[in-house]
């Protein structure tokens, strides 16, 4: 205990500490109170749904059937309107092909509000990365990307969706629907790992499906935080019960991927594997990653190693499992098209056991498909940017350096004026002759720009040889009683799965 004389010093400690944190909190709320005046003040110009004083937009946000929400506002209000997320964050919301052109044909960074609530799970990866350090990684990473690097990919891609496929051929002989969204999920993120981290030919382990789950958790809690301004505060967030549960999916996540990068980092230390890799033309994203120097010589640190197999491991499978559970549902959905990709796919495969490289330039009518299906269900719903200069967009409006963009890719992909009856699914507006016409800027599943998906051509072709194999294997309808519901989670998910009927087109598999 302190001795006597010292007391009064210690109650004028307190006295002074319990000033200090008002003034903290004071200066805190001012700082808020100011960035809300200037973010309101830019957005004058841009009338918009009313807004609620503390929770802005979030209500209507958080409730089932926002995406569509926001397609009936942005009916009411062309090219743009206010977004807010709570009283601090105001997103200019913009769904037009001139206004998402006027921003996203420049490499602004991402919007810190939002993609700082990834910094725990991905560190400063790829995603969320700007300016030269952004684009020093980018270079080093495009070359894992280069067709001759996705070539052999082909065959992976077939192997892990067979692997699927044979275990629906049992699922389908129960004859009842069941949810397709996880099972693809499982594929994708076989296929991932085997491709860009080199894991060899046994299926998941039961930590890769762990790992499933995690980020599937990972991904509610991020978009619930987006959407909740409440937890907007680090300070605040880490204290509640879903901030220390995001900290601890962040930790299995790192498990996972601090494995991934050990298994080879152990299988380099082999000098045998060591000239192979030196004989190889083409090395694998992990690879690239290991050797990778700057100009001084100097290794990637072992932050953004882990950085970016992290941020690739869940942008690269989590984005096709959305794609491809989406498709399915197209499909099942139009039975007719269903029927015409199913047709194309026999004729291209023809006599081979599988499809090769060159037939995927062939499947114009399945690609046409996927761009449509990738138009009503973009897997990546919404990106956020921070202006760091000024824009003029064509109406004349304008906006002042630091504010922040959201660009609403869904309701872009369903504006009228660019897409004639946007709910209806044809595919032949993907027709070459159709797609010549139209704005660069009004189909963006990818994003566009300097920042658009560096894994766009792998999702393709992924996702052109998994939904092909699926077609000649299995006719697949809808279970009208489990309709999927829309739902945003980073990427596009449905809220109770998406559960189709399965029938088996192998004639041996009796029936
Ligand atoms: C259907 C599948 C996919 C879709 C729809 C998609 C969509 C997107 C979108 C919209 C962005 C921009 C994000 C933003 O501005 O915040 C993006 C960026 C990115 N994507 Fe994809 N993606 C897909 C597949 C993939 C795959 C397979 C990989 C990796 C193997 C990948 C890796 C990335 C990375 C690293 C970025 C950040 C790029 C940068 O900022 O330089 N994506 N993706
Ligand atoms: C499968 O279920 C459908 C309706 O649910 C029924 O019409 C059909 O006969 C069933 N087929 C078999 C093989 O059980
Ligand atoms: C262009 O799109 C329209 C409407 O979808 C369709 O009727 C027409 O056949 C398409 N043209 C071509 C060449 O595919």
């Amino acid at each position: 205990m302190a001795p006597p004389f010292l007391s009064p010093s210690l109650s004028y400690l307190s006295l002074w500490a319990s000033g200090v944190i008002l003034a903290i909190v004071f200066l805190k709320l001012f700082h808020l109170l100011l960035r809300r005046h200037k973010l309101a003040k830019a957005m004058d110009n841009f009338p918009g749904p009313p807004t609620h004083w503390l929770f802005g937009h979030a209500l209507e946000i958080q409730k089932t059937g926002s995406l569509d929400k926001m397609v009936s506002w942005a009916h009411q209000f062309p090219y743009a309107f206010p977004l807010w997320v709570g009283p601090f964050i105001g997103f200019l919301n913009i769904y037009e092909p001139d206004y998402a052109k006027a921003v996203y044909s420049r490499g602004d960074p991402k919007a810190p509000d939002v993609y700082s609530f990834l910094l725990q799970w991905t560190g400063k990866g790829l995603l969320v990365l700007d300016g030269s350090k952004w684009f020093q990684h980018r270079k080093l990473l495009t070359p894992g990307f280069h067709y001759d690097v996705l070539k052999p990919y082909v065959a992976v891609f077939t192997s892990s969706a067979n692997a699927m496929l044979d275990k629906w051929e049992e699922k389908a002989r129960e004859n009842k629907s069941f949810d397709i969204f996880c099972d693809v999920g499982h594929m994708a993120l076989d296929s991932l790992m085997k491709c860009t981290f080199g894991k060899g030919d046994s299926g998941l382990s039961y930590r890769d499906s762990s790992y499933y789950q995690t980020v599937a958790d990972l991904t509610l809690l991020v978009q619930q935080r987006v959407d909740s301004f409440q937890y907007h505060n680090d300070f605040i967030y880490w204290l509640t019960p879903h901030g220390r549960r995001f900290l601890r999916a962040c930790q299995a996540a790192h498990d996972h991927t601090d494995h991934v990068i050990r298994n080879r980092k152990a299988v380099l230390q082999d000098k045998k594997e060591q000239e192979k890799i030196q004989h190889r033309r083409h090395l694998d994203f992990l690879d690239i990653l290991l050797g990778a120097r700057d100009e001084s010589g100097i290794k990637l640190s072992d932050a953004d190693l882990r950085a970016e197999v992290d941020t690739f491991m869940f942008e690269g499978h989590d984005t096709t499992t959305s794609g491809i559970s989406w498709f399915l549902y197209c499909m099942a959905l139009y039975p007719e098209h269903q029927q015409r990709c199913r047709e194309e796919a026999r004729e291209i495969l023809g006599d081979q056991d599988s499809f090769k490289w060159d037939d995927l330039g062939k499947m114009t009518y399945l690609t046409m498909c996927i761009k449509e299906c990738f138009r009503l269900y973009p897997p990546v719903p919404q990106v956020y940017r921070q202006l760091s200069k000024p824009v003029d967009f064509v109406d004349g409006r304008s906006l002042p350096a630091g504010s922040l963009i959201s660009l609403h890719i869904y309701a872009l992909h369903r504006n009228s004026a660019v897409w004639p009856d946007p709910e209806v699914f044809d595919p032949l507006r993907f027709s070459p002759e159709n797609a010549s016409g139209r704005h660069p800027f009004a189909f963006m599943p990818f994003s566009a720009g300097p920042r658009n998906c560096i894994g766009q051509q792998f999702a393709m072709n992924e996702m052109k040889v998994v939904t092909a194999l699926c077609l000649l294997r299995f006719e697949f309808s809808l279970d009208p009683s489990q309709l999927p519901i829309k739902l945003p989670q980073l990427v596009l998910r449905s809220k109770n799965g998406i559960h189709l009927h399965l029938k088996s087109l192998r004639p041996e598999s009796g029936k």
